[in-house]
């Protein structure tokens, strides 16, 4: 078996080979050694494999390799413990010559370097590098995870972890865990499903880009909701879908009138609360959606990502449950219900659909991390996740009156987006249309506070202006400074 020294030094060797400079075999192996010591790849102070074994790993004369290792402890690169082997020193010699490794020379990569559907992606790249802190849209308080009894399932989950954890997730995720969402959206949403439509992903976006690879086809078109969510967008690009905006008003996206009604291959929707200004779906929309779908070829893409958090009225049930076998996908998340590192979303596919979309699922992604996903199955059936809902249910709605308090406060009740529905982990602020939000976003982000501009979630030109503020993270004491902060510079913008 050869040493990790003994691969490094064959991989520099073949590099060298190839190099202009090219030498005896000893200068060469010497060269290596030393640019290996320079850049870090031999660190201070390692053990050299014995000249015997070093000359045997790398197919040379044992002369060789103790010439080279003479020669390089004359230099003071390395010292020789007699009856313990060969180090690097600590310190370098100071008169050293640097022999850099060689390198491929080429061109850096450049934009034209990109395929179109990398420009196009790209471009629509919104995703922000921050993504903690007062008021990060979407973001639930990961603080109140309770990670200590989720850490425990999981490492007794490790210990006698058994191979069937540690390969590749195959048949759409880990069986006990699509056992436990399918009962959870049974009860919790009137999803209509069996564990075998589940396909467990590792997040919404990986969700929405396999049934988009597998149900649609480049030059498609898809109905997106206008302003919405964001993160489509480059789903939809990377893979050549067209993107039809449709606007949003109370009852929900306004479905395009029928004899103007472009075909789509997709809908992509957020019923039970929209995405950002809060709307629940119409029940006559619904149906009248479905029914466009089911005559049209249409698939309903339904994203239910917060729903568990609706702080008055009753909940709202899933629009899937009301067309159980019809075009329906239904899309979920737990990074709003725990937290969005866990990387753990679902799909429900109707279920001549299932065992394609659980084959598809691996040949795309090869997924893995079965150990979390056993952890979080159990973590369910024990009854955790609901009880930890509930908990975060009540923390959320004191966060979200006292946002909404100090709007009331310093801003006025009108400053509320008119279609908020007192749902979900965000609030939008309505801002007058000549009032440039993304400057705002710029300028509090400059600050420390974080406040998405209303124009980034529409594909066109933007037709309303505002801020999306999240409050599901920060606790009600320290709401007070940030917001103070935000009033301030939306002031002195408005007196601009
Ligand atoms: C409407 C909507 N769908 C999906 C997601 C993302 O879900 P995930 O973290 O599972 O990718 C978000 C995240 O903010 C969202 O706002």
């Amino acid at each position: 078996m050869r040493s990790l020294v003994g691969d490094l030094l064959l991989a520099r060797l073949a590099q060298s080979s190839t190099a202009p400079a090219r030498g005896a075999l000893n200068r060469r192996l010497c060269e290596c050694i030393r640019g290996a010591i320079h850049d870090g790849s031999l660190e201070a102070g390692s053990r050299l494999p014995a000249s015997r074994e070093l000359a045997r790993e790398l197919g040379f004369s044992r002369n060789t390799a103790t010439f080279v290792y003479e020669q390089l402890v004359a230099e003071g690169y390395l010292r020789a413990v007699v009856g313990s082997g060969t180090y690097v020193r600590e310190r370098m010699p100071d008169a050293a010559p640097l022999a850099p490794a060689p390198r491929v020379s080429g061109v850096p990569p450049r934009r034209s370097a990109l395929s179109q559907r990398g420009f196009a992606a790209i471009d629509q790249a919104q995703a922000s590098t921050r993504q903690w802190g007062a008021f990060m849209p979407g973001l639930p308080d990961v603080t109140r995870f309770p990670q200590r009894q989720f850490a425990g399932i999981a490492s007794r989950l490790a210990r006698t972890m058994s191979p069937s954890l540690m390969t590749y997730s195959t048949g759409g995720g880990h069986a006990a865990l699509r056992e436990s969402i399918a009962q959870y959206l049974r009860q919790a949403r009137s999803v209509v499903c069996e564990p075998q439509q589940i396909i467990v992903t590792e997040g919404v976006q990986q969700a929405l880009d396999l049934v988009v690879r597998l149900l649609g086809d480049a030059g498609d078109a898809a109905w997106v909701e206008e302003p919405g969510y964001w993160g489509i967008r480059s789903v939809l690009a990377i893979n050549g879908i067209h993107m039809l905006p449709v606007r949003v008003d109370v009852e929900g996206m306004q479905l395009p009138r029928a004899e103007g009604r472009e075909n789509a291959r997709f809908a992509f929707v957020t019923p039970s609360h929209q995405y950002p200004l809060g709307p629940i779906m119409s029940m006559a929309r619904r149906f009248d959606l479905i029914d466009h779908a089911m005559r049209q070829g249409m698939w309903i893409v339904e994203d239910d990502y917060d729903s568990e958090f609706r702080f008055t009225g009753r909940p709202v049930p899933s629009l899937q449950g009301l067309a159980p076998d019809g075009p329906v996908i239904y899309v979920g998340t737990f990074s709003k219900t725990l937290y969005p590192g866990l990387r753990i979303a679902y799909a429900v596919v109707p279920s001549d659909l299932g065992e394609r979309f659980h084959v598809a699922h691996s040949e795309f992604y090869r997924g893995g991390h079965l150990l979390t996903q056993a952890a979080l199955a159990e973590f369910m059936s024990q009854g955790a996740y609901a009880a930890h809902i509930r908990r975060m249910r009540q923390i959320y709605a004191g966060r979200r009156s006292m946002l909404v308090s100090l709007v009331e406060r310093w801003l006025g009740r009108e400053w509320i987006h008119p279609l908020d529905t007192e749902a979900g982990l965000h609030v939008v602020l309505t801002l007058p249309d000549a009032v440039d939000d993304l400057a705002i976003e710029r300028e509090l982000l400059a600050g420390g506070v974080i406040a998405r501009a209303l124009s980034r979630y529409f594909v066109q030109a933007p037709r309303e202006r505002g801020l999306v503020l999240g409050f599901a993270s920060v606790p009600e004491g320290e709401m007070l400074q940030p917001f103070e902060r935000l009033v301030r510079v939306l002031r002195a913008r408005m007196r601009k």
